[in-house]
C-alpha cells in the first residue's frame, strides 16, 4: 500500500473521510462496550508536538495503547530539530524506526517537508493553517446528534485561522453551507475561501447565526498569538456566542468548540454547559477519530 499523508481534509477524498467518520462511530460504540480492538499490535508512531496539546496528544497516546499500538511522545525538548537537525533527516530516521508520525508546529513548510522526506504517513495533528483531525471529531460529533450534515448550515464565529481554515475545507468535503463571521483584520486566507463555493463571509455575526444548524468557535488568541490577547479581546468581542446568540440559530443548533476555552471572551460564562453544547462529546470523538484515521493510513479499509 502507497503510503498516504493526512496534512488537510483535501489530502483524502469525500468518501474517505466519511468511511474514517463512520468507522469512528463504530469505535466509539465499541470503546462504550468495553469491546478490545487490537488492530496495530507491534506499531509505533511519533508524536511530535512542538506546541502544547491536551485533547491531540491524550488520543493519540490513549488511542495507540487501545489498539495495541505504542506512541513516543517527542516534545519541543526533545528531539534535535532544536539543534539545528533537519526535518528532512528527521523524516528519514523515524521512517526508519516507526511507523506513523504525528506533528503539531506553528511551521506548515516544515511539516510538508517531514512529509515529502518520510516514507510513513504523516498526519497534522494542529499547524497555523490547518487543524484537520479536529474537523473528523466535530462532523461525527454532528452526525451522532443530528444526523447527516449535508445540506445544513453552520457558522463559524471568530478567528479567520487554522479551525475557519479547516472549516472551509469540510464545507467542500461534506457538501454543507458555511458562514463565516469574522473581523475585516483577521479573515480566512483568501485563496481557502475563494475555493470553496459554499462558503461565504457574513458580516453581521447575528445574520451569521440565523437559522444555522451547528455554531462553532474557537479561541481569540491561537498558540503562536501570544502578547497580542488584549487587543483581540476588543477586536472580537462582538464575535461572542452566548445563549442570546444562539437563539438565533435553528431550534435544534448544536454548538461545538474544539477546546479549550475562554470562558467569558469567545463563550459566555455558561454557553458550554447549555442544552445545546456537545463540547465535551466533540471532545471525546478525538479518540475515536484519531485511531480510526490512524487504522485507515496504516491498514486501509476493514
Ligand atoms: N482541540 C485541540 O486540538 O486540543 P489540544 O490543543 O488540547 O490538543
Amino acid at each position: 500500500m502507497a503510503k498516504r499523508d493526512f496534512l488537510s481534509l483535501l489530502d483524502f477524498t469525500s468518501d474517505e473521510l466519511k468511511y474514517v467518520v463512520n468507522r469512528a462511530k463504530a469505535f466509539r460504540k465499541m470503546h462504550a462496550a468495553g469491546e478490545v480492538h487490537q488492530p496495530l499490535v507491534g506499531k509505533t508512531g511519533a508524536l511530535i508536538l512542538q506546541l502544547s496539546s491536551t485533547r491531540t496528544r491524550v488520543a493519540f497516546e490513549a488511542g495507540f495503547a487501545q489498539m495495541g499500538a505504542h506512541a513516543i511522545f517527542l516534545g519541543s525538548a526533545d528531539t534535535q530539530i532544536g539543534r539545528g537537525e533537519p526535518i528532512e533527516d528527521l523524516a528519514r530516521v523515524l521512517s526508519e524506526m516507526v511507523d506513523i508520525a504525528m506533528i503539531r508546529t506553528l511551521d506548515q513548510e516544515a511539516m510538508e517537508r517531514l512529509a515529502e522526506y518520510a516514507s510513513i504517513p504523516v498526519i497534522n495533528a494542529m499547524s497555523s493553517l490547518l487543524h484537520p483531525c479536529q474537523l473528523l471529531a466535530d462532523i461525527q460529533a454532528f452526525e451522532e446528534h443530528r444526523g447527516s450534515i449535508e445540506g445544513k448550515t453552520v457558522t463559524f464565529l471568530g478567528d479567520g485561522y487554522n479551525m475557519c481554515h479547516s472549516y472551509i475545507n469540510a464545507a467542500k468535503q461534506w457538501g454543507f453551507n458555511l458562514r463565516i463571521a469574522c473581523p475585516d483584520s483577521h479573515q480566512p486566507n483568501t485563496d481557502i475561501l475563494a475555493s470553496c463555493a459554499t462558503a461565504e463571509r457574513v458580516l453581521d455575526p447575528r445574520e451569521a447565526v440565523e437559522g444555522a444548524h451547528l455554531v462553532v468557535t474557537d479561541v481569540w488568541s491561537s498558540m503562536g498569538h501570544e502578547g497580542q490577547e488584549a487587543d483581540r479581546r476588543g477586536t472580537f468581542g462582538p464575535y461572542q456566542v452566548n445563549e442570546a446568540l444562539l437563539d438565533l440559530a435553528d431550534p435544534e443548533v448544536l454548538f461545538m468548540h474544539c477546546l479549550p476555552a475562554h470562558r467569558g471572551e469567545e463563550v459566555s460564562e455558561t454557553l458550554l454547559d447549555d442544552p445545546r453544547s456537545v463540547v465535551f462529546h466533540e471532545a471525546g470523538n478525538r479518540l475515536h477519530t484519531q485511531k480510526a484515521l490512524v487504522e485507515f493510513l496504516l491498514l486501509g479499509r476493514q
